[in-house]
């Protein structure tokens, strides 16, 4: 017998309610996947503009039939070996999913998190849970519940406390309703296990034709203060200037970094690309309330480990212009 708040949260959606949730990667930001009216109030609480597809939430791959068509073989086999996990699959869209989730376009995004309030609710919804990530368009997600209040306060009925995300940041994005499988949004799925399941490497990044998709958008997950991404051997460098010039900073910055100057307010980062992964939007909001005039984080290496990482920090500097 799933929780009583795991009720309510369940019985708020069935009614076209706004459901904050906890998932593996980020806070989702639920509503009936089938009721129009209630993925209408997604786009309202968030912002955010009306072609942006909403990811669709299962409680299993039992359901995936019910929300796409075609589905290659090949989308079993990753379901079978990521599933519950942060993996989105990119498929032909249902004739009966909702236009409005759909962004216009002819496919739909499903996955199966891997939380266990999360796949409680669904399993109690048992239906599909559209979920953007809880946060205003284009800015930091949310990986506790505090996140979600401060980003939309009363614009959610209910937010359903998971404590922090495991994972941190977004399910990585596998689009497999064209031709060859491409990875639309890297994420901490390890891109060698990808590999192993396809039995080729795909190819990053959208082809033309593409569908849209927000979090490749240049600019996102972006804080309010001004972001400079620049190389770890130029962050000292980089800070002094901005204090000479009578600048305010925040730094992130992995070891052996520590500040030389006490204007500084910094955020020790981890080594580690899950644990850096893992603490990297807290992180962000804690450095933004602190209210400087800039904050600069030193960036990871160029490696495949850290591309999920490098990707956000990207888009952060990109948006936060
Ligand atoms: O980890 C996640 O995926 C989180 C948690 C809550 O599940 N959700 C999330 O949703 O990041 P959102 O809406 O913030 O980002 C989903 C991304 C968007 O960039 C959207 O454009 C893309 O998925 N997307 C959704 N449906 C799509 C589709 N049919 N084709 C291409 N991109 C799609
Ligand atoms: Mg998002």
């Amino acid at each position: 017998m799933p929780a009583t708040e795991v009720l309510r949260a369940a019985a708020l959606l069935r009614a076209g309610e706004l459901v904050a949730f906890p998932t593996e990667t980020v806070y989702g930001l639920g509503a009936d996947a089938s009721n129009p009216l209630a993925i209408a109030r997604i786009f309202a609480a968030k912002g955010r503009p009306a072609d942006h597809p909403l990811i669709v939430h299962l409680p299993g791959v039992s359901h995936l039939e019910r929300w796409a068509i075609d589905i290659p073989e090949v989308a079993g086999k990753l379901a079978v070996a990521f599933w519950p996990g942060p993996l989105t699959l990119i498929l032909k869209r249902h004739p009966a999913v909702p236009d409005a989730i759909a962004g216009g376009q002819d496919t739909v995004g499903l996955r199966v998190p891997n939380h266990p309030l999360a796949l409680q609710l669904l399993r109690e919804f048992d239906g599909g849970v559209a979920g953007p990530s809880a946060n205003r368009f284009g800015r930091v997600s949310p990986t506790t519940a505090v996140h979600v209040r401060e980003e939309l306060g009363d614009a959610v009925s209910m937010i359903l406390d998971g404590g922090p995300c495991t994972v941190g940041i977004e399910s990585t994005i596998l689009d497999l309703s064209g031709a060859e499988v491409r990875i639309l949004r890297p994420g901490m799925l390890d891109a060698e296990a990808i590999a192993k399941v396809l039995g080729y490497s795909p190819e990053f990044g959208g082809t033309q034709n593409a569908p849209r998709v927000s979090g490749s958008l240049e600019a996102h997950y972006a804080p309010r203060t001004r972001l400079q991404l620049v190389a770890a051997a130029d962050l000292a460098a980089t800070a002094r200037l901005a204090l000479a010039a009578g600048r305010r900073i925040a730094v992130l910055a992995r070891p052996p970094y520590t500040p030389d100057h006490p204007d500084i307010t910094w955020c020790a980062a981890s080594a580690d690309p899950a644990r850096f992964a893992h603490d990297l939007y807290a992180s962000l909001r804690e450095l933004d309330a602190a209210g400087r005039d800039l904050i600069i984080v030193a960036a990871p290496p160029d490696t495949e480990a850290w591309r999920a990482v490098n990707d956000r920090l990207r888009r952060a500097a990109a948006g936060s212009k």
